[in-house]
């Protein structure tokens, strides 16, 4: 599951670039059972299987280093944003706990330093969201991403949603690109870009405004609009 995305673009680069360091484990691996059982019925009765504490404990306390801080992947947990993501990348050492099957022993909470949800749906395991994690976290390190692109100016870092981008044909299908920029000029541009940046979190996502560092002119500009703060 995690070879692809892990063998692939920014991640491989950064591994390559000695950026980061990535070890799989499996916790069937620290089971004691013939079989390798790590999930049982639930106390209380219900549907599906939860997760063992058992195997989960001894593969993090095998794997994790004294300054290691252990995140446990759960649809119950705080939503990850870009300050999560940002604080995370600033760790020396992550210990990613994926849950499986249809939960896992509450008694597990004891061995993270906080719990983490990737958003507001259901995956049939933590994997997915291991990738996600993975990869919103990597792309914030020192060299991980050149300098010239770089994540300053990305979408939820400056509080807002990013405005549109556009490359060549000026003219795609009576499609055109706005003549602001292929106009030439920087301010216009850099006007244009805030305005539509401003006007995007806007339509889509008006919660984002409340957050967001915004001037004078700003404010103008989302009041013609019909914000209202
Ligand atoms: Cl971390 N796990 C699962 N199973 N579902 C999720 C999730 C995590 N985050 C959002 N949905």
């Amino acid at each position: 599951m995690f070879s692809g995305p892990f063998e692939a673009s920014i991640i491989k680069r950064a591994k390559e670039a000695g950026l980061v360091e990535i070890a799989l484990h499996n916790i069937r691996d620290f089971t004691h059972d013939k079989h390798h059982v790590v999930d049982d019925t639930p106390y209380g009765g219900g549907e599906g299987m939860v997760m063992k504490p058992e195997p989960i404990f001894e593969a993090v306390e095998a794997v994790r280093r004294p300054d290691s801080r252990v995140v446990l992947l759960t649809p119950q947990g705080c939503l990850l944003d870009q300050a999560a993501a940002q604080r995370l990348s600033e760790q020396p050492s992550l210990v990613i706990i994926c849950g499986r099957y249809e939960g896992i022993d509450e008694r597990v909470s004891a061995l993270a330093d906080e719990e983490l949800s990737i958003g507001d749906y259901v995956l049939s395991g933590g994997e997915p969201a291991a990738i996600v994690l993975v990869d919103a976290i990597i792309r914030l390190l020192p060299g991980a991403i050149g300098a010239e692109t770089g994540t300053a100016a990305d979408s939820h870092a400056t509080g807002l949603l990013e405005h549109p981008q556009y490359t060549r044909p000026a003219d795609f299908r009576g499609m055109q690109v706005p003549d602001v920029l292929l106009s030439g000029h920087h301010q216009e541009v850099a006007r244009w870009q805030r305005q539509e940046s401003l006007r995007r979190t806007l339509e889509r996502r008006r919660d984002m405004l409340a957050r967001a560092d915004l001037s004078e002119e700003d404010r103008r500009f989302l009041e013609d609009l019909g914000w209202t703060g």
